[in-house]
């Protein structure tokens, strides 16, 4: 079977084997501090018993689970902690198609290309509802999209790569079409942290039986490279994802998960809100040059990514190349992500020299 292979990596190490000095915006590698917390929890793991160095549950540590379950307003029994937001959504995705409610999984255009590359890998047909132009999400083109086959809608918000945070009607629509055609609504939250409208609310509070909600720490911490996430679960479909997590990981590092649940301990609001206002700050800057540039350009209000259109250079992955040999600077070909951002490059903001890549792109375009 041939799987679809993110491009992610491709693009990277492209920037990587590049002969000159070259600002990585591919990844969504965020670049500042995890939580102190975070690092205190890791200098206490490394004395701690040999005991504590063997197998963990394998839903995750109890402490964990009920930490996530209190502060999430859920049984902690409907909370499975993973291998990061992605093991979540494949755990969710293969639950939802594990019902027999059919084949079909809807997804937004532009889409995070992981989705549809796990849908395939499960065995799902794929069909890609375009969202607006300004990334919002119209609710009646997915019940017109919808039929008897669908089993599975996955949205992702605040979303990667629009910046779009969907509100709380639009989530209800989905949820209510997803109950109404007997399907699952995922909805991947790992940029949860990243909102800049305050809007911001979670599926969770839908409180809908046929919604699985993802995040994880990966973003909201800075520290992609532990893999921690977490999946909540309806009642009926958490013990086969429980299963299948045990099959498949047997289980989730246990340094990783005893130090994400002392930062989670330890770290106030005041953490994750400076993160967001260096972003925010980033945002302003880049998107400054953009204007100088004379391109088009998303201003995200979630997540920290900029979907930038310049004139007659579009969103292939030859021009990504290009990009990167004659002005610098790496991004992400829209084409990547579905059809309707073809003509756009994706920019991750979790860069320090935003200012120097804004500025090689001005002179490479302005
Ligand atoms: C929309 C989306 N979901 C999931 C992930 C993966 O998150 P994690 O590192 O928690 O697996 C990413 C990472 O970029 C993402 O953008």
């Amino acid at each position: 079977m041939e799987y679809e292979r993110p491009q992610f990596y491709h693009v990277m190490q492209y920037a990587a084997d590049a002969d000159g000095d070259v600002i990585d915006m591919v990844s969504g590698n965020p670049d500042w501090e995890p939580p102190a917390a975070l690092r205190d929890g890791l200098r206490e793991y490394a004395d701690a018993d040999p005991a504590d160095f063997q197998y963990p549950p394998s839903e995750g540590l109890v402490d964990l689970r009920a930490e996530i379950a209190d502060r999430r307003n859920v049984d902690p029994e409907r909370v499975v902690v993973t291998n990061g937001t992605g093991e979540a959504n494949y755990l969710a995705m293969a639950g939802a198609l594990d019902r027999d409610a059919g084949d079909e999984v809807l997804l937004t255009d532009p889409v995070y290309p992981y989705y549809p590359g796990k849908a395939s890998m499960l065995g799902a047909e794929t069909t890609l509802v375009p969202t607006e132009r300004d990334g919002s999400l119209d609710p009646e083109r997915f019940r017109e999209a919808a039929s008897d086959d669908t089993a599975l809608i996955v949205v992702n918000t605040p979303n990667n790569p629009t910046g779009t945070v969907y509100d709380r009607e639009t989530m209800r629509a989905l949820a209510d079409l997803a109950e109404e055609v007997d399907a699952t609504l995922l909805a991947d939250e790992v940029y949860d942290h990243f909102d800049f409208t305050g809007g911001f609310e979670s599926a969770l509070t839908l409180d809908s039986d046929r919604t699985i909600v993802t995040t994880g720490y990966s973003k909201s911490m800075a520290i992609t490279g532990f893999r921690v996430g977490y999946a909540v679960f309806p009642e009926d479909l958490v013990g086969s994802a429980k299963t299948r997590h045990m099959l498949v990981n047997v289980a989730t590092s246990r340094p990783a998960q005893y130090a994400v649940l002392r930062a989670l301990r330890g770290t106030d609001a005041d953490y994750y809100a400076g993160a967001r206002e260096l972003l925010s700050q980033r945002v302003e800057t880049f998107t400054d040059a953009l204007d100088a540039a004379g391109a088009e350009y998303t201003s995200p209000d979630g997540a920290f990514y900029v979907l930038a259109r310049f004139d007659g250079f579009p969103g292939t992955m030859a021009n990504a190349e290009r990009l990167v040999d004659e002005a610098g600077v790496a991004g992400m070909p829209g084409e990547t992500f579905g059809t309707t951002r073809s003509e756009w490059l994706r920019f991750a903001l979790v860069t320090p020299r935003v200012e120097e890549a804004a500025a090689r792109l001005t002179d490479y375009f302005g």
